[in-house]
């Protein structure tokens, strides 16, 4: 199976009035299909602006960037990826489930039968069916959050991006929603990219756990978390392993702002 994510020599930023402003530098890093990936890093270190050239929001400055075997353009086009942001926005004068399944309708050109199944399901896996009448103004924050991902599940993407999306939800929203989505994971098979501010967040989720520097934006530490959680991406097999990793992404975080 094709790597979900191949990098080299990626130079990533915005184009400037006189010269480029390069966030990341020289990036190299390769993540396998299937792969639950956590990005932490100081604010404006690049985390955003990588999930943006990764999503063919933004082309890359120099350097190679390979996603499931072929160009981001190329993926984005067949609806491979999906998006979760920390607000994401919903339509307002659609009703939870329209929200959930307008993006795929207006892809396909019609409601088929398989998006109204799908979405029900989704609308039931995500807690969602009491409120699939209502409207976003109607909604939690939590709730809005899990329409969201719903969204970007629906279309069952091969890659979901996820750039803090949990980071204005109270906690035990947050814990719930995390189980969700590592059940979702386990389920569906899909590589994931998640970036949080959280150590305990990106510890309790990934599998392999990158932190990036600032100036240039660049990997400062990179864990494989595998061998010390349990089967299935599980937690706490041996808890001293995770506080010392824990204890180093802490340090390298640290060393990046
Ligand atoms: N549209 C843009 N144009 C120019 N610079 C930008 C733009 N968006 C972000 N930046 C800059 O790029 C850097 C990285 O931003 P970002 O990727 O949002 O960081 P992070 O998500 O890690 O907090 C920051 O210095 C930010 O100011
Ligand atoms: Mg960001």
């Amino acid at each position: 199976m094709a790597n979900a994510i191949e990098a080299r020599r990626l130079d990533v930023g915005y184009p400037g009035k006189h010269q480029a402003i390069k966030v990341i530098s020289g990036l190299d890093l390769t993540v396998g299909a299937g792969t639950f990936l956590s990005i932490l890093g100081p604010s404006g270190c690049g985390k955003s602006t990588f999930l943006r050239v990764v999503a063919d929001l933004l082309d890359p400055l120099a350097g190679d960037i390979t996603i499931l075997g072929t160009s981001p353009k190329v993926v984005r086009g067949r609806r491979d990826v999906g998006f979760v942001f920390q607000d994401s926005t919903l339509l307002p004068w659609r009703t939870v489930r329209d929200n959930i399944r307008l993006p795929l309708v207006i892809g396909q050109g019609r409601l088929t039968r398989e998006i109204a199944d799908r979405s029900e399901e989704l609308l039931q896996l995500m807690g969602l069916s009491a409120l699939c009448d209502r409207y976003p103004h109607q909604l939690s924050g939590g709730q809005r959050q899990r329409v969201a991902i719903a969204r970007a599940l629906l279309g069952e993407p091969r890659l979901l991006l996820m750039d803090e999306p949990f980071g204005a939800l109270d906690e035990i929203t947050r814990d719930r929603l995390n189980d969700e989505l590592l059940n979702l994971w386990r389920r569906t098979g899909t590589t994931v990219l998640f970036v949080t501010h959280s150590i305990a967040e990106a510890v309790y989720l990934g599998e392999r756990v990158l932190v990036l520097a600032a100036n240039p934006g660049r990997i400062l530490f990179d864990g494989d978390l595998r061998s010390i959680k349990q089967e299935g991406n599980r937690c706490s097999r041996d808890d001293q392993a995770i506080a010392a990793a824990m204890a180093e992404m802490r340090q390298a975080l640290g060393e990046a702002s």
